[in-house]
């Protein structure tokens, strides 16, 4: 949809219902590419839009073309928080829960699924699924208030969300298979092999692991750390595991 009154009109239908707002040239360039559903993409400067397509994005460039909407750019600031220096945005439909509880349970599994148990920060959610987007990873589950939906979480993600299975679970809720559960206090990781179908799960960035995470733990695994080190950022940890699961997993020769 091109026309500037019909994308205005549809930004307000869509705005608040189950879209979540794609903040960026990048995070809509990422949803299309796994396939979001998009029913309207608004920018303040098209021919700079397309021009970023050509250069960083040709395999999406028809796609933005078809639905991009020139809107100007005071229509676009109010339509976005802070406007993105690419000056595009775009609202997507969140994926139904119980497609994603699907994946999620689907055996058998190619590919662990990333649980966060209690995140606090937005920022470190973000980080995780845009990771887990480029690992391959089945999914993340989050545990706890923090929604995985949440504007600052899909913007930190880049628009990565759709390349994965996203959902919040009670820990009684977890999908099948064996948990490793990462810990300073645990046993070297490098020792383990980590299987397709493990859930890798991480304890809140204030006080670790749960109580009733720890119960549902099979393994509790120690990434290397020097004495004297509390503890590494939560994303950076999760990355430290998917990239020993991506090293270590064996793969059909
Ligand atoms: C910032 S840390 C939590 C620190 C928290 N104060 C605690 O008591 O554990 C967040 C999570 O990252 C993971 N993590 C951080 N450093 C780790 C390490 N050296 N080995 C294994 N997991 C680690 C754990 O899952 C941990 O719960």
């Amino acid at each position: 949809m091109t026309d500037p009154a019909a994308a205005l009109a549809a930004w307000r239908r869509h705005a608040g219902g189950a879209c979540v707002l794609l903040d960026g040239f990048h995070a809509l360039k990422h949803a299309l590419r796994f396939g979001a559903e998009v029913p309207v993409a608004v920018t303040a400067d098209r021919r700079a839009a397309l021009a970023l397509a050509d250069e960083l994005a040709p395999d999406v460039r028809d796609a933005l073309d078809a639905a991009l909407a020139e809107v100007g750019p005071a229509a676009y600031a109010g339509l976005v928080p802070r406007p993105h220096p690419t000056a595009v945005a775009a609202l997507a439909v969140r994926p139904a829960r119980a497609a994603a509880l699907r994946r999620l349970a689907e055996l058998p599994r190619r590919a662990p699924v990333v649980v966060l148990d209690q995140p606090r920060n937005l920022g470190n959610a973000g980080a995780v699924i845009r990771l887990a987007a480029g690992f391959g990873a089945t999914g993340v589950v989050t545990t706890g208030p923090l929604d995985p939906w949440h504007p600052t979480v899909v913007r930190g993600g880049a628009g990565l969300h759709f390349a994965t299975a996203v959902e919040r679970l009670d820990v009684a809720e977890l999908p099948p298979g064996p948990v490793y559960a990462l810990d300073p206090e645990g046993a070297d990781i490098r020792g383990t092999e980590l299987p397709d179908d493990a859930l890798l799960a991480f304890g809140s960035e204030r006080s670790g692991l749960s109580a009733e995470l720890r119960a549902r733990a099979d393994h509790l695994l120690a990434l290397p750390m020097r004495p004297q080190v509390s503890s590494y950022n939560l994303a950076t940890s999760v990355a430290m595991a998917l990239y020993h699961w991506s090293a270590t997993a064996p793969r059909p020769s």
